[in-house]
């Protein structure tokens, strides 16, 4: 992203007084002042008068004209409320009296736990600026990396933290960034979750105090995400002012949003430090992961557009085409096996259920779970990567064969990180999984972690996975993770050192998946854990597509992915159409709006298809003919949630619009009619006003006297009416609109 990122920085220093005079007052020589520009927002940091790096403004775009003077520390309020700890530091070392979420925290040899970073030097860099701190008596150093991009205003921001002492230090905590914001009313908006609930949408006044959002689990986690949205008190779902963020990172992780005694609020965010220790020895160095961040004046809508564009053009691999509108390909539909047959695959049956998906229309035949080593429970098979024999006698190639004979690319499922004790690999290496010598090892779904960080393991890893790649036409993995961490230790590195396997592990995973993208450029990837376990913008950078959730219940994926939406795009949001009553909800639901729901996002089938009836598949053949025609106006549009399905609501709807604002789509559904309300009008958005759209039926009617086209701003003032007739339990319509 660094590189694609056109420079947005203006420098204003002592240097830049000769080019532009026009505020003397800003261009004090002592005052070194950094503002970054790039769509509708400026960033404007400052050295004050002691050397500390101190946030001067983040929000709307400023004129040209507008010039900032010297950095001034915020004061000592009363004795117990240092200067150091008020004032809205970039980086602040633990040291001083710094009380607030510290960026970095080291401990030296000689036991000095005092860290104090004052502006050393910068750089200009093709995106943006490094800033090079340095504690002020020691050789250690921290450089800020600061990029933003040029459209969106989405800033970058990293660290790369130095040790330049005779001796080792140990870096107990160390942030991405931390990004401040002014005493006012706000609200917090972040996501959290369980297995199978994945998404949800949580809101709450910020207070004073700190509101840690976090995963101390070794990967992303299903519990909470590493995402955030801070709103402006009176900012709602299109307006008003709001900062979000998002940490691309997949491995433990913590963001702190902390209002301190001043009412200013803090962000700070990177790797957790929970059970944290980063030994740099002389000229050792630590990279931090990315925090990205943003501003939008038009509330969280504007903030999810803003990031699903920064994803799909600056995030998300393989974009084709050229220009700063390059995007990915919308993800062919899949068909995936796991929840018609689980680990029950066979050679015929496998067979059988291509030709039925290929009936339907499906692009790309998934085989889950199953398909290797000793494989018949998740009791065995982990780890060992061969075919299995009884279930494929003749290798997967005619499977593969008869899939690519009927049209589509084929893919499969893989677990690479786990292993089960009942395995080949585990009898052989016992000691490659994470563990404590002498201690127990704590089994998930009877499999334990493989340590990615030992350069065997990662090997081995890549190795395996190679040779899959080359022997076998594959033209996708989708790379499951189903369990955290525990007793994460690290033997073959000296006790104080093992605590890098945080950080080791998740730079191993990505340098894996690089270095497979080199060997095997087309080969598309899935992040899947167990459901969205390890969904972020580190993983997001290599996975072309995602699994939100395990749970495929038509009516909760509709609040799972409204709350989804809220930080990735529907792009990479994966959703498959599967069996009725649902197995985890036991509700039954209507085709059609199985279909809908999922064609929200990147639509799959995940169903026992071999049972469908005629009418079954022939609903399914054309509403997926429909996706197909519509399917980058909804994955990579500018998305509006109309009606949230949160909170119970009984209504819902989400509209997308092109970039071109030549076509719309529009979806709505009723979980549960009471007391005979009828829906609401919906009141279409971001149309040019002056165009004239057509409106077609995807599935449903809209209400009598609705126009067959109208323009624009009668589509955004009128509105769209359902009708009466749209009534009832889990009823759904959609509807696109194409410019004339
Ligand atoms: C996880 C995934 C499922 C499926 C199973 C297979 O739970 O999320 O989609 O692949 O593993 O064991």
């Amino acid at each position: 992203m660094l590189k694609a990122i056109a420079s947005g920085i203006v420098l204003l220093s002592a240097s830049f007084l000769a080019v532009a005079q026009s505020s003397p007052a800003a261009f004090d020589p002592d005052a070194k002042v950094f503002r970054l520009d790039g769509g509708n927002v400026s960033y404007v940091f400052g050295v004050n008068p002691r050397g500390e790096l101190q946030q001067l403004y983040w929000g709307g775009r400023l004129a040209n004209t507008d010039h900032f003077g010297k950095a001034e520390p915020m004061r000592e309020w009363a004795s117990f409320d240092s200067s150091y700890t008020n004032t809205p530091q970039e980086y602040a070392g633990w040291g001083a009296g710094l009380f607030v979420e510290p960026a970095i925290k080291v401990t030296f040899a000689d036991g000095t736990r005092d860290l104090v970073l004052h502006y050393d030097s910068h750089e200009k860099t093709e995106n943006g600026v490094d800033v090079v701190l340095k504690d002020i008596k020691r050789n250690f150093f921290v450089t800020l990396h600061y990029s933003i991009d040029p459209e969106s205003g989405i800033l970058a921001r990293s660290a790369t933290i130095e040790n330049h002492e005779a001796l080792s230090a140990t870096v107990e905590q160390a942030a991405a960034a931390a990004w401040s914001l002014p005493a006012a009313h706000y609200t917090l908006n972040y996501l959290t979750g369980r297995w199978a609930g994945e998404w949800t949408l949580t809101q709450e006044k910020l207070n004073p105090g700190a509101r840690v959002l976090e995963s101390r689990r070794g990967s992303t986690s299903h519990q909470a995400n590493p995402w955030f949205v801070i709103q402006a008190g009176d900012s709602q779902e299109e307006s008003g002012e709001v900062w979000f963020g998002a940490l691309a990172w997949s491995g433990a992780w913590r963001i702190t949003v902390e209002q301190d005694q001043l009412d200013a609020v803090r962000v700070t965010g990177g790797f957790n430090p929970f059970d944290f220790g980063y030994v740099l020895h002389p000229g050792q160095s630590l990279e931090t992961p990315v925090f990205y961040a943003g501003y939008s004046a038009h509330g969280l809508g504007g903030a999810s557009r803003l990031l699903h564009h920064f994803e799909i053009e600056h995030i998300l691999p393989r974009r084709v085409g050229t220009g700063p509108h390059a995007a990915p390909k919308p993800r062919p539909v899949i068909f995936n096996s796991w929840e018609a047959t689980e680990m029950n695959v066979s050679d015929a049956g496998q067979m059988a259920l291509a030709e039925k998906a290929a009936a339907l229309g499906v692009d790309r035949f998934v085989m889950d779970d199953g398909w290797f080593g000793q494989r018949k429970t998740d009791h065995a098979g982990l780890g060992d990567w061969y075919v299995n024999p009884e279930k494929f006698p003749h290798g997967l190639k005619p499977l593969i064969d008869k899939v690519h004979s009927l049209n589509m690319d084929f893919g499969l499922w893989v677990e690479p990180e786990m292993v089960n004790p009942d395995s080949d690999l585990y009898r052989k290496h016992p000691d490659w999984v994470l563990n404590f010598p002498g201690r127990p090892r704590s089994e998930e779904r009877t499999q334990l972690v493989l340590n990615l960080a030992r350069p065997d393991v990662r090997a081995y890893v890549l190795g395996f996975l190679d040779k899959l790649l080359t022997e076998n036409e594959i033209a996708f993995l989708k790379w499951d993770y189903n369990r955290n961490w525990s007793e994460p230790g690290w033997d073959q590195l000296p006790p104080l050192e093992q605590k890098k396997v945080y950080v080791e592990f998740t730079r191993n995973l990505y340098a894996i998946l690089a270095e497979l993208k080199r060997r095997h450029p087309k080969v598309e990837l899935e992040s899947c854990s167990g459901g969205g376990g390890r969904v972020d913008l580190g993983i997001l950078k290599y996975a072309d597509e995602v699994w939100p959730s395990d749970n495929t219940d038509p009516f909760d994926r509709l609040t799972q992915q409204d709350g989804f939406t809220y930080a990735y795009t529907p792009q990479v949001m994966m959703a498959w159409v599967t069996d009725t009553p649902h197995w985890l909800n036991k509700r039954t639901t209507s085709l059609s709006y199985r279909m809908l729901s999922s064609m929200q996002g990147s639509l799959g089938i995940g169903a026992n298809i071999s049972k469908w009836t005629d009418e079954e598949a022939a609903t399914a053949k054309r509403l997926i003919a429909s996706y197909h025609e519509v399917q980058p106006t909804i994955v990579q549009g500018d998305l509006y949630r109309l009606i949230s399905p949160r909170n119970g609501s009984e209504f819902s709807a989400t509209q997308t619009v092109n970039r071109e604002k030549s076509q719309s789509v529009v979806f709505a559904f009723i979980h549960s009619t009471q007391e005979g309300r009828t829906f609401p009008t919906l009141k279409l958005k971001g149309l040019d006003p002056a165009a004239q759209y057509a409106l077609t039926s995807i599935e449903g009617q809209a209400g009598p006297g609705t126009p067959e086209t109208a323009s624009g701003a009668w589509w955004m003032n009128h509105g769209l009416n359902m009708g009466e007739d749209f009534r009832g339990d889990f009823q759904a319509a959609a509807f696109r609109l194409d410019r004339k």
